[in-house]
């Protein structure tokens, strides 16, 4: 890895590849062994990073309920995977088969590999896609509250990258802040991650996606409550009477690699 530079493979074949610029390689570094802790101490009292993270969770097991079974399981990979927390919660997962971690953060991806070592499915870290074969394909990737800290002009060229590495018919989730959220940017602007991130619209992603060649699924917005209030029915109703609308403090979306 050259300072301050990594080289991606890109869509189009082994032989192209592009210079994209490293972005803050080791900003997540310094937080990596107190990820939750200093999550949870940046957030109004109610919130906890676990929550949060529970949440993003329960999507991905219910998708798996809904798309994937254990005869026609999911290659998984999470792409800024962090110390691994979603991954730990998908690893009995009769519909996956195997588990990937990607995180710039090497001190993020030790902790998550050290944690993969009781998974009792195959799974692999890396610090970059290209630490993977460009042949490496997944039924499922995940991007979790990353594309934000990606600067907005290399978000497109992350954007293809992943879309590659989707098997035919695979599925993308993307979770994200939503900028129009009052809450959400007091909760960026209160987190030790996030300073100097650019957040991106609901439409940015889509486009950026579709530009990588997937097929726009599903959108809505989440959070219009916070997630310890929606284990009571009249706020999950709410949460989910308003998800078309820009009102939640996070939005996820769902594209396919369909052609
Ligand atoms: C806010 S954390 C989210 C972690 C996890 N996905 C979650 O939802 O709990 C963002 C993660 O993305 C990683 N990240 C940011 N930009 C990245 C990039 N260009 N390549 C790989 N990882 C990246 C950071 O190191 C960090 O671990």
């Amino acid at each position: 890895m050259s300072a301050g530079f990594i080289t991606v493979d890109v869509a189009s074949g082994p032989g192209d590849r592009v210079q994209i610029k490293d972005m803050k390689p080791t900003a997540f570094d310094r937080f990596a062994k107190n990820y939750e802790r200093i999550h949870g101490e940046s957030m109004p009292p109610l919130l906890e990073s676990r929550q949060f993270m529970e949440q993003k969770l329960g999507w991905v097991l219910e998708f798996l309920e809904t798309h994937f079974t254990a005869e026609a399981s999911a290659d998984v990979l999470d792409f800024g995977c962090g110390v691994g927390r979603v991954l730990a919660g998908l690893s009995d997962h009769p519909s996956v088969r195997s588990l990937t971690g990607i995180d710039e953060s090497a001190e993020s991806i030790k902790i998550a590999e050290a944690q993969a070592k009781s998974f009792s499915k195959p799974s692999g870290f890396g610090r970059a896609v290209a630490d993977f074969s460009i042949d490496r394909r997944y039924e499922l990737i995940l991007a979790f509250n990353v594309f934000h800290h990606v600067a907005p002009d290399q978000r497109a060229t992350l954007a293809a990258l992943l879309a590659s590495r989707l098997k035919l018919g695979g599925y993308f989730l993307l979770w994200e802040h939503n900028p129009w959220s009052p809450a959400a940017r007091y909760l960026v602007k209160s987190c030790p991650f996030d300073k100097g991130v650019t957040l991106l619209k609901r439409a940015e992603a889509e486009g950026l996606l579709a530009d990588g060649g997937l097929k726009h699924i599903s959108s809505e917005f989440v959070n219009v409550t916070p997630p310890l209030l929606q284990k009571f029915p009249p706020f999950r109703w709410l949460d989910s009477a308003t998800s078309a609308w820009p009102l939640g403090a996070q939005f996820r979306m769902v594209f396919q690699n369909a052609d």
